[in-house]
């Protein structure tokens, strides 16, 4: 049976997965997270003023929020800017749970685009194209082709979901990115920092979020402005914990 939606902070709805025994965003706010955690900080909009295009790489499409918003906020902010998303699901639920969650976003376009994008896999207008590829991620990874501006790594929590943070995957990312290229995640859990400077990313602090106070950001290369620093102490315990291949237990 269905699971029935349920309100977040800001009015959004989310989903809880059942045997994941997770939600599938932040309690404070679905539509807070997917701008404050991903959108903005992986500064899309600069990119595709600057650039005049952006490509996103977006893992874990879920309910549809973090493409939706992106779309939404880029299109209002650098209008004429050629966008291009890909999505990765390795469990996408059936349209008519997820039409709730589409129609929640803030235009009804959103809703049809996004309804289309599920059922055909590709959503292509003048200025916007999306892809939704249905599969794990760890292998849908290597058929990607061209380079991204920024990824939203957003899968369940490293303890229930390890795969798509791990070092190889992550690495196999980094790989796809353009010089300055920025990824965000929720997750500040030193496992997953190490794995992402392990992988050849630089890492900085995500921004607070809600009731979380951090998550987690990298860069291919460096990047101007440069990524906000982690605590010094904590930069000092990854140095160490890279020169000694000691590993972390997933703890978030
Ligand atoms: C936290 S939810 C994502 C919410 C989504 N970003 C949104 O905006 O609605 C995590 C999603 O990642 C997907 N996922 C987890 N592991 C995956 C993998 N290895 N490959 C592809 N998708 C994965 C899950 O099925 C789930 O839909």
């Amino acid at each position: 049976m269905a699971q029935p939606a349920i309100l977040t902070g800001d009015g959004s709805p989310t989903l809880f997965h059942r045997t994941v025994g997770e939600h599938y965003h932040s309690l404070s706010g679905a539509h807070l997270e997917a701008r404050q955690r991903f959108i903005e900080p992986c500064r899309v909009i600069r990119t595709a003023r600057v650039r005049g295009q952006i490509r996103i790489l977006d893992i874990g499409f879920g309910l549809g929020t973090n493409l939706g918003w992106a779309v939404h906020d880029i299109q209002r902010a650098a209008p004429g800017a050629a966008i291009e998303i890909v999505s990765l699901e390795r469990d996408l639920l059936p349209g008519d749970q997820l039409k709730l969650f589409f129609r929640a976003l803030p235009q009804a376009r959103l809703s049809v685009m996004l309804k289309r994008l599920v059922e055909e896999r590709r959503w292509i207008e003048e200025g916007l194209q999306l892809t939704l590829l249905v599969g794990d991620a760890e292998q849908l990874i290597d058929s990607l082709e061209g380079r991204f501006d920024a990824v939203f790594l957003d899968p369940f929590s490293p303890k229930l979901n390890p795969g798509p943070w791990r070092a190889d995957f992550l690495r196999a990312v980094r790989n796809r990115m353009v010089e300055g290229g920025i990824l965000s995640t929720y997750s500040s859990a030193r496992r997953v920092r190490l794995s992402l400077l392990r992988s050849g990313w630089q890492i900085g602090c995500g921004p607070a979020v809600g009731m979380k106070s951090s998550g987690t950001l990298a860069s291919a290369g460096s990047v101007q402005p440069p990524l906000p620093p982690l605590d010094a102490k904590l930069q000092r315990k990854l140095a160490r914990q890279m020169c000694s291949g000691q590993e972390e237990d997933l703890d978030e």
